[in-house]
């Protein structure tokens, strides 16, 4: 961990919790240290560059606090969309060196885009959470007209991200989005890809040729081994070298995941620009029926009633994996989930796998699985974007009681540990990047909200 990442505020003593004022000072430090001209950097050290799915989760937060910020952040996000609507995952910052991030605009040779000079992005994308962030931000800023001028700038930007994920990711046919790197879900080293990724051979080699740059910035053990970067490099060079391209990928990408999580995004997506559409004057109607269309698939395709949640498919082979990953609860978010689904969700939600109700907020990984890793990123800790969108969900189902339980969880443990990266799922205690935006931005949300 380097010493720019270390958090602004005086750190509490061992032991002791922040106040409620004390968090919101060091969360506003953070967002305000980790600004960059125009956007959010997630962790000076660690992720040095503009991240796609952070940049809707900070925008979220930031409408509490410099509002302004929060449309910049989306408006620079969106300059860098591709001409076929993908948002990519990553958008670079031309002044940070090749050398501080692995794999950088070099490696990934991107064609230009309508906003940005050529090779400034990845080519993958994220969840699509920015549709949600954007109606988020619209109803905390006070200003409504100046954010109704944003809402209308955005809004065909993200019907055409959309548009993207359906028709050019829809690989199976089956009106699911399908993502062609773990990267793209966000939860890069879940176990929901064990299955899938181990078909991808691994050649350690490739590591000798392209150096990692988290492990010299983190802890090596709270981050994606290196069997896995290997994979990682090996499926992100096959999508580039075959041009970015979707038509084909069945016959020749080694990874293609219909993921749960991704899937129920897409879908509220629709829900949150039905929402734009009508406070634009646009038809809210057709993104009602997409959303609709959406979750009905992903009950179909995606449920596996013998554990009584949703597993990510490997489209190669058909099979859903068996991993209990909280991905697969995210569909709670959805309003249109049917009843029986819902509450099959909650009682997983609720069991020993997962704790909902309990002191700490929900593990990335079912936490009575032999291979939970409590330190290793999204194979066992406790993240606070994923806790959000389940806060969301149990809200949107009318659980009001669990709601304010599991947000009185999340502001318990960043006011013990301050707004870390993520938690170990075990002690509570913050591990990953120490300053990192998306925790302090959900923070300063969740504080704003009612209990
Ligand atoms: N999350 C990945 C990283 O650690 C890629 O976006 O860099």
């Amino acid at each position: 961990m380097s010493a720019t990442d270390t958090p602004l505020a005086p750190a509490p003593e061992a032991g002791a919790v922040m106040s409620e004022e004390e968090l919101r000072r060091q969360a506003v430090e953070v967002l305000d240290a980790n600004w960059e001209r125009d956007h959010t950097v997630p962790s000076r050290a660690l992720y040095p560059h503009q991240w796609s799915w952070d940049a809707a989760f900070i925008a979220v937060g930031l409408a509490h606090h410099r509002p302004e910020r929060a449309w910049r952040d989306l408006r620079s996000l969106f300059a860098a969309q591709w001409y076929d609507g993908r948002v990519p995952h990553i958008v670079f910052d031309p002044d940070v060196s090749e050398r501080d991030y692995f794999p950088g605009p070099a490696f990934w040779d991107a064609p230009a885009s309508p906003g940005r000079l050529g090779g400034l992005t990845t080519g993958i994308v994220q969840p699509p959470v920015h549709a949600v962030a954007a109606r988020d931000v619209y109803l905390r800023c006070l200003d409504r007209d100046a954010a109704r001028h944003e809402l209308e700038w955005l809004y065909p930007r993200l019907v055409k991200q959309q548009t993207y994920l359906f028709e050019g990711r829809d690989v199976a046919g089956d009106g699911l989005a399908s993502i062609v790197h773990p990267w793209e879900s966000g939860l890069d080293n879940s176990p929901a890809w064990d299955n899938a990724l181990a078909a991808v051979p691994v050649d350690l080699s490739l590591l000798r040729s392209h150096r990692r740059q988290d492990t010299q910035v983190s802890v090596h053990s709270h981050r994606p081994t290196d069997t896995d970067y290997a994979r990682y490099i090996a499926i992100a060079a096959a999508y580039r070298d075959g041009g970015y391209l979707d038509e084909g990928l069945l016959e020749r990408h080694p990874f293609l995941v219909e993921c749960p999580s991704f899937n129920a995004l897409l879908a509220l997506a629709e829900l949150a620009l039905a929402g734009i559409a009508e406070v634009i004057g646009a038809d809210a109607a057709p993104h009602r029926d997409r959303a609709e269309h959406i979750t009905k698939v992903l009950v179909d395709r995606l449920f596996n009633p013998s554990t009584g949640m949703f597993h990510a498919r490997d489209v190669r082979t058909g099979q859903l994996s068996t991993a209990r990953c909280v991905s697969g609860l995210i569909p709670l978010v959805l309003p249109g989930l049917p009843e029986a689904h819902r509450s099959s969700l909650l009682e997983v939600a609720r069991s020993e796998a997962f704790g909902l109700g309990g002191e700490l907020p929900l593990p990335s990984y079912d936490r009575t699985a032999p291979d939970f890793d409590r330190l290793r990123y999204w194979r066992g800790p406790v993240w606070i974007n994923v806790n959000w969108l389940l806060w969301q969900g149990l809200r949107a189902h009318g659980h009001e009681h669990e709601a304010a339980a599991l947000r009185a969880a999340m502001l318990g443990v960043i006011r013990r540990g301050g707004c870390h990266e993520y938690f170990d799922p075990v002690t509570g205690h913050g591990i990953g990047a120490a300053a990192f935006s998306w925790t302090a931005a959900l923070a300063l949300d969740l504080m704003a909200a009612t209990p």
